[in-house]
C-alpha cells in the first residue's frame, strides 16, 4: 500500500507569499487586490489573476501597479479586505461566494497610501517591501475555462523600482536582511508566518 493518497483538493494553493497589488480605478481612486499566485522571473513578476477582478481590469487598462509585500503580522488587515472587491456591481458568482463591493480598501484594511515615484498607483506604507511595476505582457492560460464566469490571466509586470524599509535592509548594502524579513504566506487558504499557522481565510474548507 502506498504512503500517498490520491486526493482532489478544491484549490492548489500550495503556499506562496501574499502580494497586495495597488491599481488605480477609472475615477483615480486606489484599489487593493490581495493575491498570492505570483513569482519572480528575473526583473519581472508573473501574476496569476482572475479576469473579473477590478485590479486585473485596472492593470490591463492603465498598465501600472505597485506590488506590496505584507509582513506576517499584517495578516488580519489582509483578511479584512479579503471578502471584498473594487468591482461594482459585484460579479454574481462572487456575490454568491460572500464578496461585497468596497470602494476604499485602504480605509477598510487600515492601510496608508504612500506616493510612488515612477507609477501613478500609490504604495502601501505598512508593507516593508514594495515594487513599482509596469505591465509587460499578457499570457493566456491554456486550461479549459468554457462556461466559467472568470478565467485566469498571466500578467507579467516589469519591476522599475524597489523600496525596502530600512529595518529589513542589511545596513550599507542592497541586501534584504532575511533574518528580519518575515513575509506572509498563503497556504491552502490559511495564513502562515514563521512557519506557524496564523489563522483561516474566510473561504477555507478545512
Ligand atoms: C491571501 C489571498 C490570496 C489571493 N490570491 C489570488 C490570486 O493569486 N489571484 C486572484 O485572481 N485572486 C486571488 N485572491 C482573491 C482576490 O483577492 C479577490 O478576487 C478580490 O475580490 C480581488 O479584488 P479586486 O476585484 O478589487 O481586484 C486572493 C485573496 C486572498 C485573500
Amino acid at each position: 500500500m502506498s504512503d500517498h493518497l490520491t486526493i482532489t483538493p478544491s484549490i492548489l494553493y500550495f503556499g506562496t507569499p501574499v502580494v497586495l497589488i495597488v491599481t488605480l480605478n477609472p475615477d483615480g481612486s486606489a484599489n487593493i487586490t490581495p493575491m498570492s499566485s505570483a513569482w519572480a522571473l528575473g526583473r519581472s513578476v508573473v501574476l496569476g489573476l482572475s479576469s473579473t477582478g477590478q485590479g486585473t481590469i485596472n492593470l490591463l487598462r492603465a498598465g501600472e501597479c505597485t506590488l506590496n509585500f505584507p509582513a506576517a503580522d499584517l495578516w488580519p488587515r489582509v483578511e479584512r479586505i479579503a471578502p471584498t472587491t473594487g468591482a461594482n456591481p459585484v460579479p454574481t458568482y462572487k456575490a454568491e461566494a460572500g464578496f461585497a463591493h468596497e470602494a476604499d480598501k485602504f480605509a477598510r484594511g487600515g492601510f496608508t497610501r504612500q506616493a510612488s515615484e515612477t507609477v501613478a498607483p500609490p504604495r502601501i506604507a505598512e508593507c516593508p517591501l514594495q515594487f513599482e511595476a509596469r505591465l509587460l505582457a499578457q499570457h493566456e492560460s491554456m486550461q479549459d475555462w468554457a462556461g466559467q464566469p472568470s478565467r485566469p490571466l498571466l500578467l507579467e509586470v516589469g519591476v522599475d523600482l524597489i523600496h525596502a524599509h530600512r529595518d529589513i535592509v542589511v545596513p550599507g548594502t542592497n541586501h534584504i536582511d532575511t533574518e528580519r524579513w518575515n513575509p506572509l504566506h498563503y497556504v491552502f487558504r490559511h495564513y502562515f508566518g514563521n512557519a506557524t499557522n496564523l489563522g483561516r481565510n474566510f473561504r477555507a474548507e478545512s
